[in-house]
């Protein structure tokens, strides 16, 4: 995405060390010629070039954007949480002023953490974002916030949340990760009567990449809970069928689409669904990895229950411990997360205008199979031989 006709703008990033910061990163470097500034926790300037590097080649594994990396990135030391992100002054009045859009991707993203802890990072740090977007000239914000800012609503079969929903009358009994990102929405909106140009962008579930499935496998916060759950599921022949539907969408979909908004479409005000448009449920997902020969076998819900507390679920005569089975277990334990049927998340408005720039999703089974050869290539999981992928 070349931007012709205007200057390129200068690129302020958060959380480009993480799953999507760090895509989103590699992707303005590919598709565009826009310098980037982004804020990185860490001891010092080299460290954090490091930790840039070291994610760029997740993404770019022969590191083909290592100049770019050098020439276009300017590593800066500091904590969206902090005041002023814990610089001086008159250094972030200054990067302020040289800053022409701001990508806010930053987060902490436990599932299963504290709301207070959630809050002073998701919240505190968004209001500091927006605060230092207010202070650049052009006030261009994009927010990446979560489909799950549905809360509760998640499990109401009768649900769908559109484009322009925002309070719903959801509640968030044991999501304080979505409950923060729901009031970091809220600041963010609000901010727009302060003169500030808003979007707000919604992934759905990050996977690895629509070609080669690259993923940051251990290498970020995120424990990649996404694909344990297909690893615990093959490792020990046990699903559990459920209507929910679950959604796949890959990471660069999600990186080009939010590069897209942030330096092209610019409809400030706006809310945009970055889910897979093909809906599947997980017992369909199951089906199709149970397609290329997995042993795998159908439980009820409340089976699968019973074999998680009684710790009957087992693999190589072991009982099976993974990052799954700890969730599910906690999962379980509240009433309100039942997994047997689910809201749906309508990406119709967002699909509508990406489809015209060719920035695609494949269908799910595609992406199942670009998965499953990369997880195997990897020994994440078991190779058969009837696997012809
Ligand atoms: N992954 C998904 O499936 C998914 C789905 C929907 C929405 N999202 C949203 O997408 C965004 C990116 O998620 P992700 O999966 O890429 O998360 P991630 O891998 O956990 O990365 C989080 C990033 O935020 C940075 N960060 C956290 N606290 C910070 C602080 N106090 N100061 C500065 N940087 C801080 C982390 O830096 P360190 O490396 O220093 O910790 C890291 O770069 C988040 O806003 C998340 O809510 C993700």
């Amino acid at each position: 995405m070349r931007l012709s006709g205007r200057a390129e703008p200068n690129v302020f990033l958060t959380g480009a060390t993480g799953v999507l910061g760090a895509r989103i990163l590699t992707d303005l470097l590919r598709d565009t010629d826009v310098n980037i500034t982004c804020l990185v926790r860490a001891s010092s300037i080299t460290d954090a070039f490091c930790r840039l590097e070291k994610m760029l080649r997740v993404y770019d594994p022969d590191l083909t954007l290592a100049d770019d990396l050098k020439c276009r990135v300017q590593p800066l030391i500091g904590d969206i949480a902090a005041a002023q992100f814990g610089l001086e002054k008159e250094d972030f009045f200054r990067l302020a002023a040289e800053t022409e859009v701001v990508i806010h991707c930053a987060a902490n993203t436990n599932l299963f953490g504290r709301l207070s802890t959630a809050r002073a990072i998701n919240v505190k740090g968004t209001h500091e974002v927006v605060n230092f977007t207010l202070a650049t000239e052009r006030r261009e914000l994009l927010f990446v916030s979560t489909f799950t800012v549905m809360g509760d609503k998640t499990f109401d079969p009768d649900f769908t949340l559109r484009e322009d929903d925002y309070d719903v009358g959801q509640e968030f009994p044991f999501m304080s990760y979505q409950q923060s990102k729901f009031e970091a929405e809220a600041l963010v909106r609000q901010a727009g009567e302060r003169g500030l140009n808003w979007q707000i962008v919604r992934p759905g579930q990050i996977f690895g990449d629509n070609t080669h499935g690259h993923y940051p496998q251990g290498e970020t916060n995120v424990s990649g809970l996404f694909y344990d759950i297909f690893k615990t599921v093959i490792d020990t022949g046990v699903a559990f069928s459920s209507e929910v539907i679950f959604d796949v969408t890959p990471v660069d979909y999600v990186s080009k689409a939010s590069i897209f908004f942030a330096l092209k479409h610019r409809a400030f005000g706006e809310t945009f669904h970055l889910t897979n448009p093909d809906e599947r449920t997980y017992s369909e997902i199951i089906e199709m990895i149970r397609a290329y020969g997995y042993d795998i076998r159908f439980v009820s819900q409340d089976e699968y229950k019973v074999m998680l507390n009684e710790r009957s679920l087992v693999a190589h005569g072991k009982e099976y411990r993974s990052a799954t089975t700890q969730a599910f277990r906690c999962w379980f334990r509240h009433k309100s997360f039942d997994f047997s049927s689910s809201g749906r998340v309508d990406c119709s408005r967002a699909r509508g205008i990406l489809q015209r720039y060719e920035i695609h999703c494949k269908p799910v089974e595609d992406l199942i199979k670009v998965y499953l050869r990369r997880g195997i290539g990897s020994a994440h999981v078991p190779t058969l031989i009837q696997l012809d992928i």
